[in-house]
């Protein structure tokens, strides 16, 4: 009789098991899991103070789906570093839903640490058309876009209209006017940023890929980065810190500094996010209303942007994948998506605010900055993008600091890329 129990309490907890799963609708994201209930948020530290109340208004309204904030480091390095370690972690991680950078899809997919999602669930086609791209693997759709980023070049509006120049619409131009009108006023030419972390990657492969070139090709398969466009590129940086119209102190900026650095009065042009061109003008920062933005110049005309941003994704081994995937269409919706640009100034990734006559009116730079996503390119995708970008970071600080050339940088590249690639 024993056995006869057994069974049947089997039977019966197999039954409360399959029926929470069928009714959670998990298993139509091929996520396992119980479905609904707490969910954690991991998220890079920076950035994030609008994400709170958002969060709180879906706690009030989700009580059995409550979200905890993860904060991890500022720098997207450590932040990759320690999700990274989480999603290795054989027990079950602490992130449910992670806001990962949208050069880390491809990395995390090829893992097989992100479970793949059913696009019926998202708005993906009322989100700007390159930010999609970001979020898919293998033709298959791994995260959510939620915020999207194009490099912008910020100039000190009024210095060039006291010259009676326009802002560069080439390097010569950006050049020109680096070394010889910004020191007739005391500051320093042009920074981005150029510290070794992912930030430097960002500009390194904005400058091959304005001078045409291109890095990796096949999901990282192929190494395509030796080329007289890259070795272009990456001499346009280098040339600069050497001819100083790059101060020194560049090549330890982050985000943070350079856009002090400009925000401060000391520079003419900056290649920075758009968050920077709305600080920098806002009051109490020494350059309000002196700030334009345009589109980063190339070789002989406009450049390209990388496209930088955030995707959320739901971690194969979430606890509650069914509330992990609505809370993604919480945050990708327009209410939340307003706010990410009312309150966290940074790029909405839904189309439509980019064309709201009131938002234009309060962030005159949408304009600029939808035509920069718009033409924006990703960074290379590769199953080993942590090591593809600490490659691409510390050869071309070499090159900027002049302990290699350009030309051996870029053989340096090629051959240490392909040696990622045969992994
Ligand atoms: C910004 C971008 C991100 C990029 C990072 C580099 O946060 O949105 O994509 O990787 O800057 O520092």
């Amino acid at each position: 009789m024993r056995w006869i129990h057994a069974a049947g309490r089997c039977l019966l907890v197999l039954t409360v098991v399959l029926s929470g799963y069928m009714a959670s609708g998990a298993s139509a994201d091929g996520t396992h899991g119980t479905g609904r209930g707490p969910v954690t948020l991991a998220t890079a530290g920076d950035l994030t103070g609008y994400l709170r109340p958002l969060l709180q208004g879906w706690n009030r309204t989700h009580p059995g789906e409550k979200v905890t904030l993860v904060e991890l480091p500022d720098s997207p390095d450590e932040t990759h570093a320690q999700m990274v370690t989480d999603l290795r972690d054989g027990d079950r991680g602490r992130f449910d839903v992670l806001n990962i950078d949208v050069a880390w899809t491809s990395e995390f997919a090829a893992a097989g640490w992100l479970a793949p999602l059913d696009r019926s669930r998202f708005p993906l086609s009322s989100f700007l058309p390159p930010v999609v791209g970001t979020a898919t693997y293998d033709n298959k759709l791994y995260a959510v876009p939620y915020v999207t980023n194009a490099g912008l070049l910020l100039y000190r509006k009024d210095i060039l209209a006291k010259e009676g120049l326009p802002p560069p619409r080439s390097w010569a131009e950006l050049e020109h006017d680096a070394k010889t009108i910004a020191p007739k006023y005391g500051l320093d030419g042009y920074a981005g940023q150029f510290l070794p972390y992912e930030g430097l990657t960002v500009n390194a492969a904005e400058a091959v890929y304005s001078a045409g070139g291109t890095i990796l090709g096949n999901e990282g398969e192929r190494v395509t980065v030796n080329s007289r466009a890259a070795r272009e590129g990456i001499g346009f940086l280098a040339r600069g810190v050497r001819e100083g119209w790059i101060p020194k102190a560049a090549l330890s900026y982050t985000e943070q500094e350079s856009k002090q650095a400009f925000q401060d009065g000391h520079l003419l042009f900056l290649r920075n996010w758009p968050y920077s061109y709305v600080e920098a003008s806002a009051k109490g920062s020494a350059v309000a209303g002196k700030v334009g933005a345009v589109p980063l110049p190339g070789p002989a005309g406009r450049g390209a942007s990388v496209l930088g941003g955030s995707n959320l994704a739901v971690n194969t081994r979430a606890r509650h994948p069914d509330s992990a995937a609505r809370l993604i269409a919480y945050l990708t919706g327009e209410h939340a998506q307003r706010l990410v640009l009312t309150r966290g100034a940074l790029p909405p990734v839904r189309a439509d605010l980019y064309q709201d006559p009131a938002l234009i009116r309060r962030f005159p730079y949408l304009p600029t900055l939808r035509a920069s996503v718009l033409a924006a390119l990703p960074r290379p995708k590769s199953p080993h993008y942590g090591q593809v970008s600490l490659v691409v970071q510390a050869v071309v600080h070499d090159a900027m600091t002049g302990r290699t050339t350009p030309s051996a940088a870029v053989r340096r590249l090629a051959r240490e890329l392909a040696a990622i690639s045969r992994q």
